[in-house]
């Protein structure tokens, strides 16, 4: 199976867990984008459900397939969020913010009684930071960030290259107007401990690592999908 079946597989397990009136949080990225194309036929089909997209370009493409949505303002309190990840972990720690949309995917996971993780196998890892963590910083002091980043890192006694993530030749600008640090520390072995650094660091915004967010990735593989739940 190529990379994009797999995606529509683990969307099309998790599209089965939306319910007639549920307040939905519609996440970013490839694979939550086929999860967009398939929940739009179902509302075509006279599902009824709202959304809240995790992005300027969920929110388009929302609009461009006739996925009713509105705004956190107006629905804070949300039933389910269906998102993608670039990394989980077995405690369902998740890595994410590779599409740049890492701060409007958390507040929306945190404002949703559940989230379900859509990926393909490439996405699960025992130890985190295969993939570079995204940090989403404030463009004001920028080099001051890096450094107290590299002071918080190096006190947990991890190291490695950050780089200010690049659109051509210019900085990538998130959808909330700031920059994002890609950090390749390599291996995370405490998550936790390196959010409550990075939260110390003021410039800051918010960062990839989704601690306690998840209840269900639906994992897709060459034998179909499958669901692995949170231990709790
Ligand atoms: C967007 O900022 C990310 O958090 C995505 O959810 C993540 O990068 C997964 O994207 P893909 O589904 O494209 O791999």
């Amino acid at each position: 199976m190529d990379a994009r079946t797999l995606k529509i597989e683990a969307a099309k397990a998790a599209l089965a867990h939306v319910e007639d009136g549920m307040r939905l949080g519609i996440g970013s990225g490839s694979t939550a984008e086929e999860f967009v194309r398939l929940l739009a036929k179902r509302v075509g089909e006279g599902l009824s459900i709202i959304g809240v997209p995790t992005s300027e370009r969920t929110a388009k493409l929302c609009d461009e397939t006739g996925v009713p949505l509105t705004t956190l303002d107006e629905t804070p309190e949300l039933d389910l969020t269906i998102d993608g990840a670039d990394e989980f972990n077995p405690d369902l720690v998740l890595i994410k913010g590779g599409g740049g949309a890492l701060l409007r995917e958390k507040i929306v996971a945190a404002a949703s009684k559940r989230m379900i993780v859509i990926v393909d196998e490439s996405k699960a890892v025992d130890v985190l930071g295969r993939f570079p963590l995204p940090i989403e910083v404030n463009r004001f002091g920028l080099r001051a960030t890096e450094i107290a980043i590299r002071r918080v890192a190096g006190e947990l006694g991890l190291a490695g290259p950050i780089t200010l993530r690049m659109t051509k030749d210019q900085p990538f600008v998130t959808d909330g107007g700031h920059f994002i640090l890609d950090a390749s520390f390599g291996r995370i072995p405490d998550p936790r401990a390196l959010s409550n650094g990075l939260h110390s660091v003021p410039g800051v915004v918010e960062h990839g690592l989704f601690l306690g967010l998840a209840q269900m990735v639906v994992l897709a593989g060459a034998s179909g999908a499958r669901t692995i739940l949170a231990r709790r």
